[in-house]
């Protein structure tokens, strides 16, 4: 069975009073009710990582991530932030190839492929992004352009690399722009996904790893898309920001 898994993304947002407020408001949704069969990661940025680890430790279910990580063990780089700073914080996930750090910050798939690769050699578990962008869409090369992102970089892992990774298909022309894919297309692009990986790795490793979906998911939307039968969660840009709505995305998945 394939883990069901909304992450929140907070992005460069908040400070640390207003990120602890968040924290707090949503571990108050949850001591209320806590669907611990969905696994909630809080993506946060870099300083409030242990604060934040500190205030959900022991609620189940519940998880803190990190945004981006280094494609480098340790050394003379500065400003970056290593895959076994964070393990020694005891964070697990981390989101990777987002197409806003392959589009402004120059990303390509191979250093992403390198991050992955350290991530999972430290047992972590890799969120990674990929997307169309619009014209991609619009030419009706966007099955062709995941894809290519995928084999550029997931089929370059071992069996045993792959089972540790989850993958988001966020098209990049509905991030935070209160557009989301149709619900066939959705479908369509997950459905390519998993073939891939099932052509790739097998069929077992095919059923049992989770494609999210991102892109403009708020409270409204989320329960159709959810109810795909290719999704097996979100990744939550703009709608994690505020307590109610992530939790109400949350309570929409069954
Ligand atoms: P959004 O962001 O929900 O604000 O569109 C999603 C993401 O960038 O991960």
């Amino acid at each position: 069975m394939r883990s069901k898994i909304i992450a929140a993304n907070w992005k460069m947002n908040k400070d640390e009073y207003e990120s602890k407020k968040l924290t707090f408001e949503i571990l108050k949704h949850l001591n209320k009710n806590n669907n611990t069969s969905i696994n909630k990661i809080l993506c946060v940025p870099f300083p409030f990582l242990s604060t934040i680890i500190n205030m959900c430790s022991g609620i189940e279910g519940l998880f803190v991530g990190a945004q981006n990580c280094s494609s480098n063990i340790d050394g003379p780089y500065t400003g970056e932030v290593s895959c076994l700073m964070l393990k020694s914080l005891s964070v697990r996930y981390t989101i990777v190839g987002h197409s806003e750090r392959r589009d402004l910050f120059g990303e390509s798939e191979s250093l992403i492929l390198e991050k992955i690769k350290r991530l999972v050699a430290e047992n972590m578990i890799p969120i990674y992004c990929c997307g169309e962008s619009l014209e991609e869409r619009n030419k009706g090369f966007h099955i062709k352009k995941v894809l290519n992102q995928i084999e550029d970089s997931i089929f370059k892992l071992s069996t045993k690399e792959v089972k540790n990774v989850i993958i988001a298909y966020e098209p990049i022309w509905a991030i935070g722009t209160g557009k989301t894919a149709d619900l066939e297309d959705i479908q369509e692009i997950h459905l390519a996904i998993r073939k891939g990986i099932r052509s790739k790795f097998g069929r077992s490793i095919s059923k049992n790893i989770s494609i999210l979906y991102g892109g403009s998911i708020n409270a409204l939307n989320a329960k159709q898309i959810f109810d795909l039968s290719d999704v097996d969660g979100g990744l939550v840009g703009g709608a994690s920001l505020n307590s109610q709505d992530f939790i109400d995305i949350v309570n929409s998945f069954n």
